[in-house]
């Protein structure tokens, strides 16, 4: 693809390396701002200003717009119980309504929602009318196993429309649903149906994966072997594989036995603002995966507004986000965010694979998608085959670019907007996580310069800043912690069954002199002299894999569970195309011999208790661990060694100084 490379000069040392090294300043395409709602930074500025000066007649006011409600709202935040936030009590919403129902009035009615292509290349096209109708018939099969509003609901499930329906089923009758990414093993499920206490299960028979079939339905009865989950009443299952699966009568139920026939009417459930919407499993620093809890009418309100914000979606747009519907990233920004809008969410099953390398930018073109949205390690992973491959393509009707899961590199964020967007498309590089529910810091396009590299600025109402341990702002350009400083309608309200995490892990860890509760996101950044943020990664022990996080304590303890293995201690490394990549220093027990035979049994143990994902990439074994003289392991060691870097700063501390040697060794 050929193109203008840069928007704002027009000199001719347009290479990579040339641009990096002068640190330009792309703007916005004048086509693309005329016609943007946010169309320059003053307007912007002036809704940062607006939600600064009256933050709840900025909130109230676009919630009262962008939704629909049954009942309105009396308030707009209580924050009198910090950090238990509660947004628009007294109201009545759904957000399925919202995301269904308020279109079928108008002319979207019959306007694409959502259109899916399956790995063999099988695509099934819903309009809102036909989404509407089949989550209508969904929403009737639950009621008709007995679930009804709070009663829990696991997904697990490949990429497949009917994952989408579900959630919007379950988010119809109030049952709020807790997908769990079908990548993860029957044991990670297990530990996730028992924690949310789930009356029910969705699923697939399997789902096609590179080429290949894999089954799903196993692994959900391995899971509730041995009556482990004993909440789980019924499973319902989605037939896509066509594989022979064991169904368990009276508990299992073929979605296109039971789905099929229901009547297509099912009205949406009126919810409270605050009632739950979902669950959804992340890692954090210690213990088990933890449960944040989304509720309906914050959530939808900022899902939907950031959607529309950061994409400036227009009406004609055919938007893809490559992201699985099992992480946030699916939630907000395949599902709701789209929906909520009336816009068409293109949703594929496969990946990129030897045999086609060039599916993404096919699917572009066929599909003429008009904004994309990836993670930088797929986007590093097409740099390294080169640019023959998405060459071979027309992506002319591109004019956005999104990414999102992890730091972009420079070089990447260049290749991305210069090999995929021929030059003309911003990159718009969106900072945020499970628990904000939504974006947070990103560029609009129609109004932000971006830096390669940088997420920019924080979307109006988001109050972010870098700081110290005391909570005062750091200097520009000073390394610091991330936090947000005030609510924001889609911040997540608890750790599900445990508040005192919620409160430990992002409420009480930095607090500032004055009392004030402020988010503290577990990542690190600093914020150059014009303002922009620049998100550095993780500062706790939380390792982000291609995008994927994962816990190092999760994976220490699906180790030490292994009977060979005594202790474990993972680290990431930085790695040029996943980010992060897994080492695990073990110490085996007596009479273990560490050997290649060794290393496939633990690579492979890891994997069944979490998932393939959090198979280490590199295992050593050593004698001992550093540890400090009260027994904590010193990470900050262990990073050094993996990354092959001399072990610097204080190491005064350690118990035993003779194990840095063997280490080394
Ligand atoms: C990282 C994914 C830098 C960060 C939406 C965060 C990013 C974690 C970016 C959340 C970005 C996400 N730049 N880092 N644009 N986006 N991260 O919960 O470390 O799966 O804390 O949510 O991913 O991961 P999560």
């Amino acid at each position: 693809m050929n193109g203008r490379l840069f928007s704002m000069s027009s000199d001719s040392s347009n290479t990579i390396e040339s641009v990096l090294q002068e640190q330009r300043v792309f703007l916005p395409p004048k086509a693309l701002a005329d016609k943007a709602r946010i169309g320059n930074l003053t307007v912007y500025k002036d809704m940062v200003q607006k939600a600064k000066d009256d933050p709840d007649s900025f909130w109230g006011d676009l919630a009262r717009k962008e939704l629909k409600w049954f009942k309105p709202f009396d308030r707009v935040l209580d924050w009198s119980n910090p950090p238990f936030a509660r947004w628009f009590d007294g109201g009545q919403t759904n957000i399925s309504f919202n995301c269904l129902d308020r279109h079928l009035e108008t002319s979207r009615a019959d306007k694409e929602a959502l259109i899916w292509e399956g790995e063999p290349g099988d695509v099934r096209r819903f309009t809102y009318k036909e989404l509407h109708l089949e989550v209508c018939r969904a929403a009737n099969a639950l009621k008709a196993l007995g679930i009804g509003k709070g009663d829990l609901v696991a997904l697990y499930m490949p990429m497949i429309p009917e994952a989408a329906i579900a959630m919007l089923a379950c988010a119809r009758i109030g049952a709020p649903h807790s997908v769990v990414f079908g990548g993860f093993s029957a044991e990670a499920l297990r530990d996730r149906l028992i924690d949310g206490n789930a009356k029910a299960v969705i699923t697939a028979d399997g789902g096609f994966r590179k080429d290949k079939s894999v089954p799903l339905k196993p692994a959900v009865d391995a899971a509730l072997g041995n009556g482990a989950c004993p909440s789980v009443q019924s499973v319902l299952v989605v037939q896509r594989i066509n594989t022979p699966t064991a169904m368990q009568s009276g508990r299992d139920h073929w979605w296109h036995e039971l789905v099929t026939d229901q009547s297509s009417e099912c009205s949406a459930e009126p919810m409270e603002s605050e009632d739950r919407l979902f669950v959804l499993y992340t890692s954090g620093s210690t213990g088990k995966p933890k449960g944040v809890v989304h509720t309906t009418a914050g959530y939808n309100l900022w899902a939907h507004l950031t959607f529309k914000w950061i994409f400036d979606i227009r009406e004609e747009d055919i938007y893809w986000c490559t992201a699985d519907v099992g992480w946030i990233t699916g939630h907000s920004y395949i599902v709701y965010g789209p929906l909520s809008n009336g816009a068409t969410s293109v949703m594929y099953e496969g990946a990129p694979r030897p045999s086609k390398p060039g599916a993404f930018w096919e699917l572009i073109q066929k599909h003429k998608i008009s904004i994309f949205y990836t993670a930088p390690t797929a986007i590093r992973a097409f740099m390294k085959n080169g640019r023959s491959v998405p060459d071979q393509f027309d992506m002319s009707s591109l004019r956005l670019l999104g990414t999102v899961g992890e730091p972009i590199n420079p070089e990447a964020w260049m290749w991305y907007r210069e090999v995929i967007g021929g030059g003309l498309c911003p990159v718009i590089d969106t900072w945020w996580q499970t628990e904000t529910g939504g974006v947070m810091i990103s560029p609009l396009p129609g109004a932000t310069p971006t830096k390669p590299g940088s997420a920019t600025f924080p979307l109006p109402g988001i109050d972010a800043d870098v700081v110290d341990a005391n909570g005062n702002s750091v200097k520009p350009n000073e390394g610091g912690y991330l936090v947000i400083r005030d609510p924001w309608p889609g911040m997540m309200r608890t750790v599900h069954g445990n508040e005192q995490r919620f409160r430990e892990s992002y409420w009480e860890y930095l607090r500032p002199s004055d009392g004030s509760y402020i988010y503290f996101a577990g990542d690190g950044a600093r914020c150059d002299e014009d303002g922009y943020f620049w998100v550095m990664g993780r500062v706790d022990d939380v390792i982000n894999v291609s995008g994927h996080r994962l816990g190092t304590m999760e994976i220490e303890s699906a180790l030490v569970s292994h009977p060979a293995v005594s202790e474990a201690a993972v680290v990431g490394r930085q790695d040029e195309l996943k980010g992060e990549s897994i080492v695990a220093f073990v110490t085996l027990e007596s009479g273990r011999e560490f050997n290649d035979q060794l290393v496939q049994d633990l690579r492979a143990h890891v994997g069944s208790e979490i998932g393939p994902i959090a198979r280490p990439d590199l295992i050593k074994s050593s004698d001992a661990l550093p540890k400090t003289r009260s027994g904590k392991i010193m990470r900050r060691i262990l990073r050094a060694l993996a990354a092959g870097k001399e072990v610097s700063g204080d190491t005064s501390t350690l118990e035993d100084r003779s194990v840095l040697d063997k280490l080394r060794g």
